[in-house]
């Protein structure tokens, strides 16, 4: 018998169908991601009945595929780590049902995993690179979140701080929508700003001076205010080319904002509490301005998942199950999901 764990991952929190096998916290063995992206871009987000139906409808299918992958069974596990929240609730409950079925049926442990969490340890997928060191400093940008959270040990978090309003990814999204691009609004957001001035609109920036929360409302309403004055007859949530709007510089004008209070904030928070290194995660991760803008600014180590990690996947479940099984931590099988359930503990 080895020491090695393997740990199967099913993340169902949103508007991915996931499923993976990850050996000792750090190594993908296999990761299968179904997105449902396409099923919500004519909303212009995320539709919540859409979601847990199509989830329905993949998940049996997406868990085979990462154990036949991984070339596993299950008696080839050691426990099964689910999302258990933040997320739509009834997104949660179809990977919540599935993982306590397999518990059940294998009589394998249940793991119970915080989403957000997730996201932090994403860094640690990156099996090449040397393990994180505490204390660290994690942004988590995605399109539910916006957290600042201090981490001095594993699995130990301190939330400094959030968004009181729009998540950065769905500012991100919001203000696509108002440009007319297509959902999701980062990567069109980016694409979009690669020709354009960031400077040409001086949007505001909410620095929020005596806390580490953020606030991206009001930038996204002067990008509507900008959007107006050129479009008098917008009429907003409406998907279409808008002809004689500057779209590249408000892109990047609006990404610029975003970026330096994003940078700038957790720069500041890394050097108040001492962190040693600084781990950005979630989707809006994947975004290149940001990833630049701290490589740029920073003089202390900053580590970012590669782009397939930055969006939800199920192998940064199961590597937070990996510690969290070490830990001796085990869940019953009546567990709920915790649709808001906060990182700190
Ligand atoms: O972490 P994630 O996949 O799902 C949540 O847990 O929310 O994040 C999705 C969010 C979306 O709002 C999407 O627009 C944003 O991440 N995003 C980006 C980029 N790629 C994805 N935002 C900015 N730039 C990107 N390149
Ligand atoms: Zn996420």
């Amino acid at each position: 018998m080895s020491d090695d764990t393997r740990i199967l991952g099913i993340e169902t929190s949103c508007d991915e169908t996931a499923a993976a096998v990850v050996e000792n916290g750090r190594r993908i063995i296999s990761s299968v991601v179904a997105s449902q992206a396409d099923l919500h871009a004519r909303y212009g987000g995320v539709f919540p009945e859409v979601a847990s139906r199509a989830h329905i409808e993949t998940i049996y299918a997406v868990v085979e595929q990462a154990l036949s992958e991984a070339h596993v069974g299950l008696e080839s596990i050691d426990a099964i780590a689910v999302t258990r929240g933040p997320g739509l609730a009834g997104s949660l409950v179809v990977g919540m049902n599935m993982a306590k079925g397999l518990a059940l049926a294998s009589g394998l442990p249940l793991l119970g995993i915080n989403h957000l969490e997730a996201h932090v340890y994403s860094i640690w997928l990156v099996e090449e690179e040397p393990e994180p060191e505490f204390p660290l400093m994690a942004l988590i940008v995605s399109g539910g979140h916006t957290e600042l959270v201090l981490m001095s040990d594993h699995l130990t978090y301190q939330r400094l701080g959030g968004t009181l309003d729009d998540a950065a990814g769905e500012a991100f999204d919001k203000v696509a929508r108002l440009l007319g691009l297509a959902y999701p609004g980062g990567p069109a957001i980016q694409q979009t700003a690669e020709g354009g001035d960031p400077e040409a609109f001086q949007f505001p920036r909410a620095w929020l001076e005596n806390g580490w929360d953020f606030s991206f409302s009001g930038l996204k309403t002067a990008v509507l205010r900008e959007v107006r004055a050129h479009d008098p007859d917008l009429e907003a949530g409406v998907e279409a080319p808008r002809p004689g709007l500057p779209i590249s510089d408000l892109a990047a004008s609006f990404q610029a904002a975003v970026v330096d209070v994003l940078v700038e904030k957790t720069l500041k928070a890394a050097k108040e509490f001492n962190a040693v290194e600084v781990l950005v995660a979630g989707g809006v991760s994947a975004n290149k301005a940001l990833r630049s803008a701290f490589e740029a600014r920073a003089d202390l180590p900053v580590r970012v998942p590669p782009i397939a990690l930055c969006t939800d996947n199920a192998a940064m479940i199961a590597a937070v199950g990996h510690w969290r099984y070490l830990a001796d931590h085990r869940d019953a099988l009546d567990i709920d999901v915790l649709p808001n359930w906060p990182i700190a503990r």
